[in-house]
C-alpha cells in the first residue's frame, strides 16, 4: 500500500471557500441502526447511555413489516428497527452487517433540492423524495447512498409538529433513567476498504460540496504493529464532521480491517457524542454499566509536554482514561466505549471540546493502541 502525498487538501479548501454552499445542512438529524432486537437495543440505549423514549412505530401504528423506538438526549436522536418478517432488505442488512449505522440522516430545508443537487453530482440514488403527511403536519424525505450500504436521508421536517414523524406516536414509558449530559452529534466516522478513501473524500467534497479539515497519513497513525490513514471532511457550517479511515499496511492486521471483515464492507465506525462535562458523563455512563477502552498510566506521564496547559487534573483525566488531544485553536478531551454490540464493529466516543474545532494526531495513536490490545483479546490482531 503506498502512502498518499497529495496537495488536495488546500486545493479542496480554496474550492470550496469560492463554492456557494450548494447543500446546506442544519444538523444530524437522526442516525438509524438495523439492529437484531429493537425492543432490547432500545432498552440499552436508556439504560446503558441515558436515552429517553420519544417516538415508536410497529404494528400498533399500523407497521407491518417493521418496528423502530426513537430515542432522544437533547439533540441526539437514535432510531433503532428491527424487521418483524421474514426476508427483505433489513433482514438482508443484518445478515451481513450485523447490528450497525444503515441512516445518517441530515436536516435540511429542502429535501428535494438536496436530492437534485447531490444527485446531479454524481450521488446514487437510495431512494426519491416523498412526502409523508398526518394531522401534525409533513415530512419530506430523499436519500443517496454513501460508502457500503450506508444511506444518507434528507429530512426536512419545517412543516411539521408532531413527536417524530407521521406514522410514529409518542413512546410513553415509565422507565426514565436520568440522561448522561450528551448533547449532540460531534461527528461520525466511516472505515472504507483498501484504496478507497480517496474515493469518498472525492465524494464528500464534489457531491456535497464538504471540504477537508485535517489529512493524517500512516505516518501519522501508525503503532507498533498497525496503520490506518484519516481524512477529515466538514460542511460548509461545521456542524458536520466525516473522517473517513482506511487502513494501511501494518506488521499486523488494522483495526480498520478487522472492522471491514466483521462489517463486510465500509461502514460507520464510531458515532461521537459531545458533553460539556466529560467528568459527570463518564462517571454516569460508567455507573449505568457502558464499558470504555482502558488507557495505560503511560499515557499521561509525558501528556502536558505533548498537549500544553490544560484546566483538567491530571488524575482526575487518568483514572477516567479520558484522552487529551490539542489542534490550533485549543485542546479537546475524548475516550471511546467498547463496540456497543457483538461484532467488533460499531463504538461511540465521549468528546468535550474546550476550543479544539478539529481534531489532532496524538489520540489516533492511543486510541489505536488501545483497540489494538483488544483485537489481541479477540485474536484478530
Ligand atoms: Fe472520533
Amino acid at each position: 500500500m503506498e502512502t498518499i502525498h497529495d496537495n488536495s487538501s488546500l486545493k479542496l479548501k480554496k474550492e470550496f471557500l469560492e463554492a456557494e454552499d450548494f447543500l446546506p445542512l442544519n444538523g444530524t438529524d437522526h442516525v438509524e441502526l438495523y439492529v437484531g432486537n429493537a425492543k432490547q437495543t432500545a432498552h440499552f440505549y436508556k439504560t446503558a447511555f441515558g436515552f429517553q423514549s420519544l417516538a415508536y412505530a410497529g404494528l400498533e401504528t399500523g407497521m407491518k413489516d417493521r418496528v423502530s423506538y426513537v430515542l432522544e438526549q437533547d439533540k441526539i436522536r437514535l432510531v433503532i428497527t428491527s424487521p418483524l418478517t421474514p426476508g427483505g432488505p433489513i433482514n438482508e442488512h443484518l445478515e451481513k452487517h450485523g447490528d450497525g449505522v444503515k441512516n445518517v440522516a441530515l436536516w435540511v430545508d429542502d429535501a428535494d433540492k438536496s436530492y437534485r443537487e447531490t444527485t446531479s453530482r454524481g450521488a446514487e440514488s437510495s431512494f426519491e423524495p416523498y412526502s409523508i403527511e398526518d394531522e401534525n403536519g409533513k415530512v419530506t424525505l430523499s436519500g443517496i447512498k454513501t460508502y457500503g450500504d450506508t444511506v444518507h436521508v434528507f429530512v426536512d421536517r419545517s412543516n411539521y409538529t408532531g413527536v417524530f414523524m407521521p406514522g410514529y406516536k409518542k413512546w410513553e414509558s415509565h422507565y426514565n433513567p436520568s440522561n448522561a449530559g450528551l448533547k449532540y452529534i460531534d461527528h461520525m466516522v466511516g472505515n472504507v476498504g483498501w484504496g478507497e478513501m480517496n474515493k469518498w473524500v472525492d465524494f464528500y467534497a464534489k457531491v456535497m460540496g464538504f471540504a477537508q479539515l485535517v489529512s493524517f497519513d500512516d505516518k501519522d497513525i501508525s503503532t507498533e504493529y498497525t496503520a490506518l490513514m484519516s481524512k477529515v471532511m466538514t460542511n460548509g457550517n461545521g456542524r458536520i464532521k466525516f473522517p473517513i479511515n482506511e487502513p494501511a499496511e501494518g506488521k499486523k492486521k488494522s483495526q480498520i480491517e478487522e472492522y471491514i471483515d466483521f462489517y463486510q464492507g465500509a461502514g460507520v465506525q464510531h458515532i461521537a457524542v459531545a458533553t460539556n462535562n466529560i467528568f459527570e458523563t463518564v462517571d454516569r455512563l460508567k455507573d449505568y454499566g457502558v464499558e470504555f477502552l482502558y488507557v495505560p498510566d503511560s499515557y499521561y506521564d509525558d501528556l502536558l509536554e505533548r498537549v500544553g496547559d490544560i484546566d483538567e487534573e491530571i488524575g482526575e483525566l487518568s483514572k477516567r482514561g479520558i484522552l487529551v488531544d490539542r489542534d490550533d485553536e485549543g485542546y479537546l478531551l475524548q475516550l471511546f466505549t467498547k463496540p456497543v454490540a457483538d461484532r467488533p464493529t460499531l463504538f461511540f466516543e465521549i468528546i468535550q471540546r474546550k476550543g479544539a474545532k478539529s481534531f489532532g494526531k496524538g489520540n489516533f495513536k492511543a486510541l489505536f493502541e488501545a483497540i489494538e490490545r483488544e483485537q489481541e483479546n479477540r485474536g484478530t490482531l
